[in-house]
């Protein structure tokens, strides 16, 4: 393995079935990490599982839907289980909700909530003793958006579910600042991924908001999975060992705007 930034890391990742979990999952596995995959989707999880062994890596998938405490906290009962230990948390997993808020029903509230907020938060909580039971600490990473730094249209609960996760990943960084562990979040742009075109088949033109949101980007494209995967793992790895508290934009400029 010629790339092992993450060698003897144990890793937790959320919603690595596929987008931009599946391209971190994949890549922090090439870093040589040791990896619990969590996902509601178990197909697509396994086969990540099987595509980073056949690259001479190591993970293992565990079926959890965040938005269930007891399944949050579980996810980090397997990795101390299996690998002895908790480096490093990417909670990632995300849904969305592209309704006004007066159509919006308390169910689907209370799962973007659910899933978006509170599973990283009980995620964290069950992580954080272990980490700081280590003599090396821990990284903690939230995906955020960045609807959690600038709002858009037709997605208030979504964007108050992500502006949430930037506060937290905030709060957490300086709880434990000088305690060895690291948090921070990541806020994706438009990322071509499942998620993104399920967004753009909702819409009454598909082809015509593909190529919109394109043409929203200063830098013209869409963002990849693997772009965002880049930045999550040189947040967690000890390159940015002086970062935290940080929302970092990988958006193609469009917050600067
Ligand atoms: N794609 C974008 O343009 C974009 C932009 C900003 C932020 N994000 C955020 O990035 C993260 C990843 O999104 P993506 O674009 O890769 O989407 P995606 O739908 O391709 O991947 C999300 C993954 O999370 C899993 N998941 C959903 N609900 C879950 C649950 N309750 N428990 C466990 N796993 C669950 C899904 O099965 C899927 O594998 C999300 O938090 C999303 O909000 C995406």
């Amino acid at each position: 393995m010629a790339n092992v930034r993450l060698k003897g890391k144990a890793a937790v990742i959320t919603g690595a079935a596929t987008g931009i979990g599946r391209a971190s999952a994949l890549r922090f596995g090439r870093e040589g990490a040791q990896l619990v995959l969590a996902d509601i989707q178990n197909a697509e999880g396994e086969a990540v599982v099987q595509a980073i062994a056949q690259a001479g890596g190591t993970a293992c998938f565990v079926r959890a839907d965040v938005g269930r405490r007891a399944d949050s906290e579980r996810m980090i009962d397997v990795c101390v289980e299996r690998y002895g230990r908790l480096d490093i948390l990417f909670c990632n997993a995300g849904i969305t909700l592209p309704k006004l808020l007066p159509h919006s029903v308390d169910d689907e509230i209370n799962r973007v909530l659910d899933v978006n907020v509170k599973g990283p938060l009980y995620a964290a909580r069950r992580a954080i003793p272990i980490m700081l039971g280590q003599a090396e600490g821990g990284v903690i990473l939230f995906t955020a958006s960045k609807t959690g730094l600038v709002a858009q249209t037709d997605s208030p609960v979504y964007c108050a579910s992500k502006g949430a996760v930037v506060l937290l990943a905030k709060a957490l960084a300086l709880d434990y600042a000088a305690r060895g562990i690291r948090v921070n979040a990541l806020c994706p742009g438009i990322i071509d991924t499942p998620m993104l075109r399920r967004f753009a088949d909702a819409m009454p033109d598909p082809a015509a908001a593909w190529a919109q949101y394109a043409a929203a980007q200063p830098l013209g494209r869409l963002g990849t999975p693997e772009e965002c995967a880049a930045a999550a793992l040189w947040l967690v790895s000890p390159e940015a060992s002086f970062v935290t508290g940080v929302a970092l934009p990988v958006d193609g400029g469009f917050t600067a705007m």
